[in-house]
């Protein structure tokens, strides 16, 4: 089995916020993500998957194909976007690192199982001190 990753960036607006709770409060469990008025992030996007590599071609899968998916359903959304008001599969979510990183592995994963390979992992990094993986469970 080999895994190949593909990294792709964006850069995005959002907002964390409870909208029943009070500034302090959000301020409080947010931090500096719950500015009422938005804020950005560069967001690093690495997108991991896993097969056996073809006889003849010797590789997994196509990896422009990979780009294509990534960028049309997940970049392209997401690019100078704000990621609460803009993003169709991110509506009525929180826009934490976390959920959007469950919400990309959703999006992409059908498209990649027709490829010759399998989804393995989701990472995405808001900021260069913080990333999360999803291995979709
Ligand atoms: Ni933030």
């Amino acid at each position: 089995m080999v895994y190949i990753t593909r990294k792709e960036r964006f850069s995005a607006a959002h907002k964390l916020s409870i909208p029943e709770w009070s500034d302090e409060k959000n301020l409080e469990v947010f931090g500096k993500c719950s500015n009422p008025n938005w804020h950005g992030h560069n967001y690093e996007l690495w997108v991991t998957v896993k097969g056996e590599p073809d006889k003849q071609t010797g590789f997994v899968l196509d990896l422009r194909r990979l780009s294509e998916i990534i960028n049309e359903k997940i970049v392209d959304k997401l690019d100078h976007k704000n990621i609460n008001m803009d993003v169709d599969f991110m509506k009525g979510k929180m826009s934490s690192t976390e959920v959007l990183a469950i919400a990309i592995w959703d999006e992409i994963k059908l498209h990649i199982d027709k490829l010759n390979c399998k989804l393995h992992c989701v990472k995405l990094q808001e900021t260069s001190k913080n990333s999360v993986e999803y291995f979709g469970e």
